[in-house]
């Protein structure tokens, strides 16, 4: 029989860890704030998740607070479940601004998970001052809709990096040198959920509402100051030391190249208007 002293000392270090968690986790209003969607955001459990949701009526999203210069950034995860065709779930930076005119020409590093029927194709990109184009495409090895994983850019001057967990799945160098396109300009961080007929189809609303969960809302990043760009160039920032893969990681990595990604831009006809298409 378990006597009411344990249960009392089982009870107290459940709080006292809860309570470590809460404090050491980063709340979402520091960090972020809505960007549309009205009462489609959803933020819970004292600020530390998210949900964002899409129904026939809006969708929504989340914007960062700041502008950063490089950065180390990743949020977890966990995509609608539901048969969810149309449905497009994001996590990226851009330069564009906030509630201004898109344009086409900006930078954009992004995660964007389609719903297919009963599946997704997790789709990534990446703009650099011109129209992207850059779509490279996988089939995680895990299932991004039945749990939270991490996804995560690690942006500085040598490399963007794209991490589903401990895994990069892509890597797009700096080879300015060649005449690659490499973005340049502040970016912030939006996560949303929107639909977009043309490109993957129409949604079946009847299947709503879509919704997808974040958490961690913890941000490593070079707060952009136009006075002094280069300081998010900066070697005291540890994200900036990072100029390669380790070679556990590039073994990884070559394992995605060859067994999840299902599509590169670099097969497309067009990829001689693509230099890093021609590099190694
Ligand atoms: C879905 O996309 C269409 C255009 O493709 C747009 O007109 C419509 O407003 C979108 N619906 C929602 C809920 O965002
Ligand atoms: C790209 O790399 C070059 C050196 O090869 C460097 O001069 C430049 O600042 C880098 N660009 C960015 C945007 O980090
Ligand atoms: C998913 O939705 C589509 C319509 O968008 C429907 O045709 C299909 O049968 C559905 N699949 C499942 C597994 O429910
Ligand atoms: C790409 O090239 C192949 C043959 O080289 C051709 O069959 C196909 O139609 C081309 N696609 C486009 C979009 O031009």
């Amino acid at each position: 029989m378990v006597s009411f002293q344990a249960i009392l000392v089982f009870i107290s270090i459940f709080f006292f860890v809860n309570q470590c968690v809460s404090t050491n986790e980063v709340q979402f209003y520091q960090n972020y704030y809505q960007k549309y969607g009205g009462d489609h955001i959803i933020v819970t459990d004292q600020g530390k998740e998210v949900c964002l949701m899409m129904d026939q009526y809006t969708g929504s999203g989340f914007i960062s607070n700041q502008h950063f210069g490089s950065g180390d950034f990743s949020i977890d995860l966990k995509i609608p479940n539901k048969n969810s065709t149309g449905v497009i779930t994001t996590f990226y930076l851009t330069s564009l601004p906030i509630n201004g005119d898109p344009g086409i020409r900006h930078d954009e590093i992004d995660f964007e998970f389609l719903g297919g029927d009963g599946k997704y194709t997790l789709n990534t990109n990446i703009f650099a001052n011109d129209g992207g184009s850059r779509e490279q495409q996988f089939n995680l090895e895990f299932d991004p809709t039945t749990d939270f994983h991490t996804y995560r850019i690690l942006w500085n001057q040598y490399h963007i990096v794209f991490y589903a967990d401990d895994v990069p799945i892509r890597v797009f160098k700096n080879n300015t040198n060649y005449g690659v396109n490499y973005p340049t300009n502040k970016m912030h961080i939006e996560a949303t959920i929107w639909n977009d007929t043309n490109w993957v189809g129409d949604v079946d609303w009847s299947q709503g509402p879509f919704k997808a969960y974040y958490r961690d809302f913890s941000i490593n990043g070079c707060q952009y100051q136009e006075s002094n760009p280069q300081e998010c160039y900066n070697n005291n920032y540890y994200w900036n030391t990072i100029t390669n893969l380790s070679p556990d990681e590039v073994q990884k990595y070559e394992d995605v190249k060859a067994e999840q990604m299902t599509f590169s831009y670099c097969m497309r006809n067009n990829s001689m208007n693509f230099p890093e298409c021609m590099l190694n």
